[in-house]
């Protein structure tokens, strides 16, 4: 699709685009909406075949913010921002870090009303470099003034969303012999899994990178699973943390566990693939709700001020809103997709 059509199609407040001429760069920031405060999300840099394809990442996923932070019930709305790069620069090089402070300036231009964080191909470094040039950047190392890497306190939240889960499942939430597959052994799959086996969970791991799988079946005894074989596998809970869409049409008659709870953003190749999963009899957590942990991290230790023991409650928390998700969708016969929508909705409407 043009840009035109993207654009008038799309429901948010404002996009920013800027070309960066030294690199052929685009850089495009999507404010989706500020109606319960700035727009935040992550900056994702990333190689793209064609600049559309880049805005159409900033639009649906600055949107998909906008849900998040609300479930979350953060004083903040929806962004999302990517660097559309010819050739993603290698980290520490001189390119990458000119390239972040031209971008930093465009960001503080805004004055606040995007406020960045790490996304895809981003991290901790990169945000203390941002740091530079923009004070509305979150995620940057402890040492610079942030508040880290908030991949420990997403994993801690999807725990807290699995057990939830396996109640609705199951009747109980404990994980005593559950059988769990992680898929993804990153920042978030691989302490999950740590979780997971102190809860004495029975664990399946699937990585591409064959080292991470390996070093979890030393350490944690866990079951390894080939990449390509993670769908059919059989298992209680399926916890996708690595990429998205991996739940579509194609992919749902193949799934042979009860419960979907991870997470990965995006797991939903289309709207209709979350009523494919209720009629398949499979409970999914929606995953812009048991992922929050990220957001609940950086806006409370950096925005809100809130203490280790404030984040600890507000992440349990996220298995709280699962379960009132859950109850809606039941009561109401809708998938839990849908439930999380209207939750999100009403809670943007209440400030309005
Ligand atoms: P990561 O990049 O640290 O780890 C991803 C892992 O998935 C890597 O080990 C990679 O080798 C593996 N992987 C990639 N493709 C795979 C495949 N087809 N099969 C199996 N493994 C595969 O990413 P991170 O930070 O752990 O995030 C995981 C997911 O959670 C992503 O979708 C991310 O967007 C989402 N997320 C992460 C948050 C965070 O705080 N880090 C917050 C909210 C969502």
């Amino acid at each position: 699709m043009a840009f035109e059509e993207l654009l008038s199609s799309w429901d948010g407040e404002e996009v920013i685009v800027r070309y960066d001429g030294p690199t052929g760069s685009w850089m495009l920031i999507g404010v989706h909406s500020t109606v319960r405060g700035p727009a935040m999300g992550g900056t994702r840099l990333n190689a793209y075949a064609r600049p559309e394809e880049a805005l159409d990442d900033v639009l649906r996923l600055s949107a998909a913010m906008t849900v998040k932070q609300a479930v979350a019930d953060l004083p903040y709305g929806g962004g999302k921002a990517v660097v559309a790069v010819p050739e993603v620069p290698a980290r520490a090089s001189d390119a990458r870090r000119d390239l972040l402070l031209r971008y930093a300036e465009l960001v503080d231009s805004l004055h606040g009303t995007y406020v960045t964080a790490a996304d895809m191909n981003t991290g901790e470094a990169d945000m203390d470099t941002i740091g530079e040039r923009t004070s509305h950047v979150l995620g940057r190392s402890r040492d610079a003034g942030g508040s880290g890497d908030p991949g420990a306190s997403t994993a801690v939240g999807v725990f807290h969303g699995i057990r939830a889960s396996v109640a609705q499942a199951f009747g109980s939430d404990d994980l005593q012999g559950r059988s769990v597959l992680v898929q993804g052994l990153g920042s978030v799959g691989s302490r999950l899994a740590e979780h997971l086996h102190d809860a004495g969970a029975e664990l399946l791991v699937a990585d591409t990178d064959h080292d991470r799988v390996g070093s979890l079946v030393d350490r944690l005894g866990a079951k390894p699973v080939e990449a390509d074989e993670v769908m059919g596998m059989p298992c209680d809970v399926f916890a996708p943390c690595a990429t998205g869409g991996v739940l579509t049409g194609d992919t749902i008659p193949s799934l042979g566990c009860r419960v979907v709870a991870g997470a990965a953003n995006n797991q939903l190749g289309a709207r209709e693939d979350a009523d494919r999963l209720r009629d398949a009899g499979i409970l999914y957590a929606p995953d812009y709700v048991i992922n929050a942990g990220g957001v609940i991290h950086l806006a409370g230790f950096e925005t809100l001020g809130w203490d280790e023991a404030r984040v600890s409650e507000r992440l349990e928390g996220i298995g709280d809103t699962l379960r009132e998700v859950f109850g809606g969708a039941e009561r109401d016969g809708i998938s839990t997709a849908a439930a999380a929508d209207r939750l999100a909705a009403a809670r943007i409407s209440a400030v309005t």
